[in-house]
């Protein structure tokens, strides 16, 4: 979320202050070790594994196998980039032909590198109860990060711990790693554009926000090196500095979108080729395919989950970001007139629900959300009438920094058939993960809601049990608490959904 008021606010700090240089994690004597290793689901048999070295590597290869001493194939490619400002390289392979849901040992090839695993993907239509994380506005940890003595109540109210993976939602994740099979998070990784908000930052502006983000991906590896870990834009990864009229100098390097590009673009998928009997699914696939634009708008399917990311920020008539926008923050737009709602259309309607019956959407900018924040009205209008034309299940989203938990919904107006077998999508947010500008208050309340928590981070799982029930919690990272429970039953009647 936006933090406009902090920031001006902390401006006349400057002539306070010490300045010290940015926090830039230390170089590895081996500059081929690899560093913010991240796993995707990249096809229905495929894996994509991006990471960083702070050398550009000619060829970047991994070593994979089913079992951990015969690391038997190896996949290499020359997809070394960087971009101006950045210290770090990005790499990216996919390995491709894996047998589903069997566990597979990997080895990024490098003089200094060890042997990590992970499942490999539910192909579309297995039915096997399973559970994904949604965890956004995650936020840096430790110097640069939510520990600071801030100016905000609420920030201070979060106990601060050392070591740097004590990021309570990171340390939780970490704990419970075999507990969920993937994790989404639709935006709002790091907050290297509120570098500003640490006075020893100051001076420092475009080595703060480069060393930001490598501490942030750098602490979240212990989970996405092991779990698919699925990326979509929010307004902190547009520019250097989120206050707009800053934005348009941002250096080059540290605009639209340049180190979620380089970092993600590789390793995102596009949409899976249809694995439905009917023709006309097969056609609304391949189309979704040719106008997804990962790490953007995308899907892909995992067991009885068809998975839509959407990107709330540009790409659709006054979204927030683009130039001339609400947020100022001078981002795309990246696809072509209406490419990204032709691309929402035609991916719901390729889904076949007697192999994916559920389908989620996740995206940054809630339209539901309490009084204590603002809904994203343009979102609305491009978005909602998709999601209930096509009959989406749940709808995730973030941007809001707390945990809420909606009826569904459309129009605003409660579904009447509330829980049971409603035709309009369950709404949430889970935008409560922990970063440095601390949590939204709920204020009033908003007649659709029916739980709403903002007191200590805290993030979302989300298990479809069968066919027709789909489970979401909420989950307190400090403590595992569950914070709120409830199971959203779909008939599922209709193989394809048109209404
Ligand atoms: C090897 O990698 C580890 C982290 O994986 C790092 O701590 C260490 O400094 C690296 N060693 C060299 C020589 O770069
Ligand atoms: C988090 O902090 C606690 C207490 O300081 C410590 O016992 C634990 O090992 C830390 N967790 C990690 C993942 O570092
Ligand atoms: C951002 O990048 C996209 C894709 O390269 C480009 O089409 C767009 O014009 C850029 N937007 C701005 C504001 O520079
Ligand atoms: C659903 O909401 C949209 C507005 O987002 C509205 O145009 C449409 O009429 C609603 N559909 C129903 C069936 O209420
Ligand atoms: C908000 O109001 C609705 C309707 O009055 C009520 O059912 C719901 O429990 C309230 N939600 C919260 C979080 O208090």
């Amino acid at each position: 979320m936006g933090n406009v008021l902090t920031s001006v606010k902390a401006l006349p700090l400057l002539a306070v202050c010490v300045f010290a240089a940015a926090s830039y994690p230390a170089i590895p004597r081996d500059r081929t070790t690899p560093v913010q290793q991240r796993l995707a689901v990249k096809g229905p048999n495929a894996v994509s594994v991006g990471w960083n070295t702070y050398k550009k590597l000619d060829k970047a290869c991994v070593q994979y196998g089913t079992s951990s001493d015969a690391l038997s194939s190896q996949i290499c490619s020359a997809n070394s980039v960087t971009y101006p400002t950045s210290r770090t390289y990005s790499n990216a392979v996919t390995l491709t032909g894996l047998t589903p849901a069997t566990t597979y040992y990997y080895r990024i090839v490098s003089t200094n590198s060890s042997v990590d695993h992970f499942l490999s993907p539910r192909v579309p239509g297995d039915k096997t109860p399973f559970t994904m994380n949604a965890v956004i506005d995650m936020g840096v940890y430790g110097a640069d990060g939510y520990t600071i003595q801030g100016d905000s109540a609420k920030r201070d109210t979060i106990p601060q711990i050392d070591p740097s993976l004590n990021h309570t939602t990171i340390d939780r994740l970490a704990q419970t790693v075999d507990d969920y099979e993937f994790v989404i998070h639709p935006g709002d990784f790091a907050y290297a554009d509120d570098w500003f908000e640490k006075p020893k930052n100051l001076l420092h502006g475009t080595n703060a926000f480069e060393a930001i983000l490598e501490q942030f991906y750098e602490q979240l590896s212990p989970i996405s090196s092991r779990k698919a870990y699925m990326a979509s834009p929010g307004n902190h990864e547009v520019a250097c500095q989120e206050v707009p009229l800053l934005s348009g100098l941002c250096p080059e390097g540290q605009r639209n979108f340049t180190d979620f590009i380089n970092r993600f673009g590789k390793t995102m998928p596009g949409a899976f080729t249809s694995t439905s009997s009917n023709s006309d699914a097969k056609i609304n696939a391949n189309k979704a395919s040719l106008l997804a634009n990962p790490p953007f708008w995308y899907s892909f399917e995992y067991g009885m989950v068809h998975v839509t990311m959407i990107d709330t920020e540009t790409d659709f008539a006054n979204a927030p970001d683009q130039p001339g926008g609400s947020a100022g923050l001078y981002g795309g737009p990246f696809g072509k007139s209406n490419q990204q709602l032709d691309f929402l259309a035609a991916d719901l309607a390729s889904v076949d629900r007697t192999v994916t019956p559920w389908v989620i959407v996740g995206g940054h900018r809630p339209w539901y959300t309490t009084k204590g924040s603002t809904p994203c009205t343009p979102c609305q209008r491009a978005f909602e009438p998709l999601l209930y034309k096509y009959g989406v299940d749940l709808a995730v989203f973030g941007h809001v920094h707390n945990s809420q938990r909606f009826l569904p919904v459309n129009n605003s107006v409660a579904d009447p058939a509330g829980m049971n077998d409603p035709k309009a999508p369950m709404y949430i947010v889970a935008g409560g993960a922990g970063n440095i500008e601390g949590l939204t208050a709920i204020g009033a309340n908003a007649s659709t809601n029916v739980f709403a928590y903002a007191e200590d981070f805290s993030y979302a799982t989300i298990s479809p049990l069968d066919e027709q029930r789909l489970k979401v919690e909420f989950v307190r990272s400090r403590t595992g608490e569950v914070l709120d429970s409830s199971v959203l039953f779909k008939s599922h009647g209709k193989q394809f959904v048109v209404q």
